[in-house]
This record gives C-alpha cells, structure tokens and sequence, in this order.
C-alpha cells in the first residue's frame, strides 16, 4: 500500500481519541470517554476532562497500536486537534503529539477539530452499513440519501452542519486541505448544551439529548409552540440582501421560554406536560437547524450536505433532514454515529488528506487555539 499510514489524537473536549487510518482506509477508532465523571456535574468539568485525558491518553494509545498491530515507526505522520476546544483538555492532546513526534521523528500536523468532524466522511467506513431507511438512533449506521446514493466523488463543495455539544455551526467545504468557510454558527449556545439545559429543566439525566429525543417520541410536537431563533426577516434579511444572521443559531431565548413554560404549570399546581415539552422543544431547535442548512446549501451552490456531531444521533433530526434535503434535491450524508461523536480516526483521516496533498507539516511549535476559528 502506497498511502500514508497516519495516527490521529483528539483531546478537545470530554473524548480522549486515537484513531489510526491508511489512506482513506479505517484501521481503528479507539475512544475512551470521561462523560461519566461529568454526569452528576450536568455538564463537562474541564478540569476533570483534562486529568482523565492524563490518565487515558498512553492506555488508548497502546490499545490503539495494539489494534492495528502497527508499531510507532510504521506511522507516517501525526496529526493532532489543536482547536477549538476546552484549553487544558487540548493541552494533552497537543503535548502527547508532540512528544511522539520528536521521539520519532515524523511529521506532525496541527488539525482545526471541525474541519476534521467534515474529514470523517472521507473513509470508506464512515458511511458503514449504509440502510438509507433507517433511521433509528443508537445504532452506529450511516446515512445516505438522494441522487445516486454513492460517496460524494472528489468530496469538494459540500456543505456541513455540525451540531454537538460544543458546537453548531454550518460550514462550507470547497476544499477540504485549503478551502474552508464558515457560513454560519450560534451565537449563544450549541444545539445539544441546549438538549442538555432543557433536560435538566424538565428532570432528566445528562447527557440531555438521548433522554429528550426518546421522550419526544411519546409527546406532541404541536402541543406548546416554542420560538425559532434568529428566523425573522430583521436577522434573516433576503436572498439580495442577507441579514446579520441569516445562517446564525440562537437557542438561549428557546430555553428560557421552556423555563418559564415550565414555571407556569407549576405556578397552577399542575404537572408540566413533560412530553410535549420535550417534543416541542426539539422541534424547534430541529426545524431552525435543517430549515438554515438547506438554505444555505441552496443559497451556496451546494448540493451535498454531512452532518456530523453527537446529535446528528438524533431519530428526529435525521428524519427532518432527511425530508428537507430531499425537497431541496440536495444529497444528505450521515456518518455511522462513532464517526460522528469526538474521535481521533477523523483526526487521522484529515491528516491523510494533508499528506495525501502534499501539504506542509506543521512543525512542533504551534499551539492549541481554544477559539481557533
Ligand atoms: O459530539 P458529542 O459526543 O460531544 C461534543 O459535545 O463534542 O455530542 C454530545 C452532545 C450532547 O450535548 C448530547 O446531549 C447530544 O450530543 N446528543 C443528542 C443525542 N445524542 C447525543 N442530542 C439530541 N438527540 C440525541 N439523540
Ligand atoms: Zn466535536
């Protein structure tokens, strides 16, 4: 085999990853998660994620090795996220590269976190067992739906809505090595820390998303009808003349009318209709999401859309963006799920692309860019 042969490390947030591809090729994807250390805090503690990602990094890195029964001199290179992300978490991750780098002597590439969420849809894995049909959540099945169903050829000019925990943005791809652009992204808090908060709102256990998207199932969406952020024409503006926040997300507005929702039931001594409000929620998180990304796809030129992150997990997401990508005649690609989560195969598999193009290492001087754009 010609290709590269490339180790990828992810310590941006709660995910301690190290994953290992040949090429385009998925050797190994190996992850171990601090998330039940945060649970009871409701939220990731950074402090605690850097220490955990102290005590994971050397075990996952040998289990890594071990996996694809390579050693540290079959690598080619190294590719480590060095942003955006939790400052300390990516700290360890940074120091752990650079260190295998100079203790081996191989090349070293800094990667942007998301761009490489985009760069998992390039190995031949990602899109897995694919069964456009199916739509149920939790399996690690990927999605691909519309025009002739393939991979996306030479995978340029694709648009992405990233939508985790940290993050909710809408990018477009041009070029995936040099020819990225933001398109647009919240401005206050990311899609799923949003699922998270309301969760707590309405009592359920962190991570929010899982258990809201469940409960969802069971309640009306139409029941309570919540507020779509940054939709009117003030921020949405035309097609001649965009507004300030034409492809921008908001959703603190959103729960807090879920608090207050709640607080008025409560206030009548009466139970809040948690289903409906779990079902009304998401739809309106869910509708401002797809509704934005098909339009700037459209708007873009753009007629491939990934999604990527922890909550393109979502049952509803997928059917809604399933149904508007294909009234939009855009193709939609959903990575199986364990390459949509924070992992270091992506990491890896954007590094390939690097060396596969002949671009530059970045040498070992850089360092990790919590607000990296
Ligand atoms: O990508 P991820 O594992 O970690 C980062 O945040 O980077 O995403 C985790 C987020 C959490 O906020 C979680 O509540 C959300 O993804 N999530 C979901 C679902 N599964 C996970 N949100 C909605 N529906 C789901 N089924
Ligand atoms: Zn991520």
């Amino acid at each position: 085999r010609t290709e590269p042969l490339i180790l990828g490390i992810e310590s941006s947030c709660d995910e301690t990853g190290v994953g290992i591809v040949r090429g385009t090729q998925l050797l190994v994807n190996a992850v171990s998660s601090s998330m039940e250390e945060h649970v009871r805090f409701g939220g990731v503690i950074p402090e605690i994620a850097s220490r955990a990602h102290l005590d994971a990094m050397v075990p996952t890195l040998r289990a890594a090795l071990k996996e694809a029964d390579v050693t540290l001199a079959d690598i080619d290179a190294i590719a480590v996220t060095s942003g955006p992300g939790l400052a300390g978490a990516l700290m360890v991750g940074v120091c752990a590269a650079k260190a295998l780098a100079v203790a081996t002597g191989k090349p070293l590439y800094a990667i942007n976190h998301l761009v490489a969420h985009v760069g998992a849809a390039l190995l031949d894995e990602s899109l897995g067992a694919v069964s456009p049909g199916d739509l149920t959540a939790g399996n690690d099945g990927g999605l691909v739906v519309g025009n002739d169903g393939g991979r996306p050829g030479r995978f340029e000019n694709i648009g992405a809505l990233l939508v985790s925990g940290g993050h909710t943005e809408i990018l477009r791809v041009g070029s995936i090595a040099e020819d990225v652009e933001l398109l647009g992204s919240t401005i206050d808090d990311a899609a799923g820390e949003a699922f998270d908060k309301v969760a707590r709102l309405l009592g359920l256990n962190y991570p929010g998303g899982p258990a809201i998207d469940a409960l969802a199932r069971t309640g009306n969406a139409l029941a309570i009808k919540f507020p779509r952020g940054l939709s009117v024409p003030k921020y949405m503006g035309t097609p001649a003349e965009p507004g300030p926040h034409r492809y921008d997300f908001s959703f603190s507005g959103l729960k807090t009318a879920v608090a207050r929702c709640v607080e008025r039931f409560e206030a009548e001594g009466q139970q809040p209709p948690v289903a409906d409000i779990a079902a009304g929620f998401q739809e309106a998180v869910l509708d401002v999401i797809t509704a934005k990304a098909v339009l700037a796809c459209r708007e873009n030129g753009i007629s491939t859309l990934l999604l990527g992150g922890g909550v393109a997990a979502n049952s509803r997401l997928r059917e809604l963006a399933q149904q508007r990508t294909r009234a939009a005649g855009i193709r939609l690609l959903v990575p199986r799920l364990s390459l949509c989560t924070d992992n270091g195969a992506m990491v890896a598999a954007l590094g390939a692309q690097l060396v596969m193009r002949g671009v530059r290492p970045s040498g070992i001087a850089f360092v990790p860019d919590s607000s990296m754009p």
